[in-house]
C-alpha cells in the first residue's frame, strides 16, 4: 500500500534522510523504531507531504505522492497522527473531531463519529469538554480518533503513547489491534518495544536517517539487545 524508494529529505542545507526505504503491505501494522532525532518524524511528514523529499519516490497505492499537495494526500486517505498529542485547546471534543473529517462528507462524518466513539466511548462521554482540559490519555484518544474522522486507509502514528501510564498504553495497543482487524493499514512510530511488538508484526530500525535493521518484530525483539547496543546507543 505504501513504498517509499530511496527517500532523502534536508533541512536547509542539512539531510537527514539518507535513501531511507520501507513498505508496508495492505493491512499491515508496521512498526518504525529508532533513538531521538533519527528520523523517524521527518518520515511520517515526508509522506503526508509535509516536508518534501531531495530525492527518492514515495508511492500509495501505487500512486506517486511526491507532487501532490498534502491537503490531497489527506483526501486520498492517508491520516497522520502527529508527535505530542496536538489537539486544538480551545475547542471541543466534538469541535476537533468534525475538523479530522473536514474532506468528508456530512454523511460519512455522521457514521465515522459512531465509529470513533464506540472505539472510544471515553471520547462520547466528553463530547463538549475543551480538548486541552482533558487528560493526556484523553487527548491521545482524541488525536488518534480525530484522525480516523478522515476515514482513512493508511493510518500515520508518531509515538502516541509516549508518557501515558502502562494502563493506558495497554488500552491503546487493544484499539490499533482492533483498527488493524478491522482493515486498516498502520504504520506505527514507537519506542516503547513491549508496545510495538503488540501491535506490529514487520518492523523497521531507523538510526541517523539510515534504516539499519529490519524484519518480523518477534525477531527484531529477540536481537534487541544487540540491536540496541549497536544502534540506539543504549
Ligand atoms: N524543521 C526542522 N529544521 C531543521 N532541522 C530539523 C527540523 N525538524 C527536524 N530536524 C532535525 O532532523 C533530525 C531528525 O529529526 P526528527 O524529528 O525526524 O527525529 P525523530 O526520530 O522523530 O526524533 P524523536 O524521537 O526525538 O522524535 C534531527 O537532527 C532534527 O534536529
Ligand atoms: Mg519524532
Amino acid at each position: 500500500m505504501l513504498e517509499i524508494k530511496n527517500l532523502s529529505v534536508k533541512y536547509d542545507d542539512v539531510e537527514v534522510l539518507h535513501g531511507v526505504s520501507l513498505e508496508v503491505g495492505d493491512k499491515e501494522v508496521v512498526a518504525l523504531i529508532g533513538p531521538n532525532g533519527a528520523g523517524k518524524t521527518t518520515l511520517l511528514r515526508s509522506v503526508s507531504g509535509l516536508v518534501k523529499a531531495s530525492c527518492g519516490e514515495t508511492f500509495f497505492m501505487g500512486r506517486n505522492l511526491n507532487l501532490v499537495s498534502s491537503d490531497e494526500i489527506v483526501r486520498q486517505g492517508i491520516s497522520h497522527v502527529p508527535e505530542g498529542r496536538r489537539v486544538f485547546y480551545n475547542m471541543s471534543v466534538m469541535e476537533n473531531l468534525l475538523l479530522g473529517g473536514y474532506v468528508r462528507d456530512k454523511k460519512e462524518r455522521k457514521q465515522t463519529l459512531e465509529y470513533v466513539f464506540e472505539m472510544f466511548p471515553r471520547l462520547a462521554e466528553r463530547k463538549q469538554q475543551r480538548g486541552g482540559t482533558l487528560s493526556g490519555g484523553e487527548q491521545s484518544m482524541l488525536v488518534v480518533g480525530r484522525a480516523l474522522m478522515n476515514r482513512p486507509k493508511l493510518l500515520l502514528m508518531d509515538e502516541p503513547c509516549l508518557g501515558l501510564a502502562p494502563i493506558i498504553v495497554n488500552m491503546f495497543a487493544e484499539s490499533i489491534n482492533k483498527m488493524a482487524r478491522q482493515g486498516l493499514t498502520i504504520l506505527l512510530v514507537e519506542q516503547n518495544a513491549r508496545f510495538a511488538l503488540s501491535t506490529a508484526t514487520r518492523g523497521y530500525v531507523l538510526t541517523n536517517g539510515k534504516i539499519v535493521a529490519q524484519g518480523e518484530t518477534e525477531e527484531l525483539m529477540g536481537k534487541e539487545e544487540e540491536i540496541r547496543k549497536a544502534y540506539l546507543g543504549a
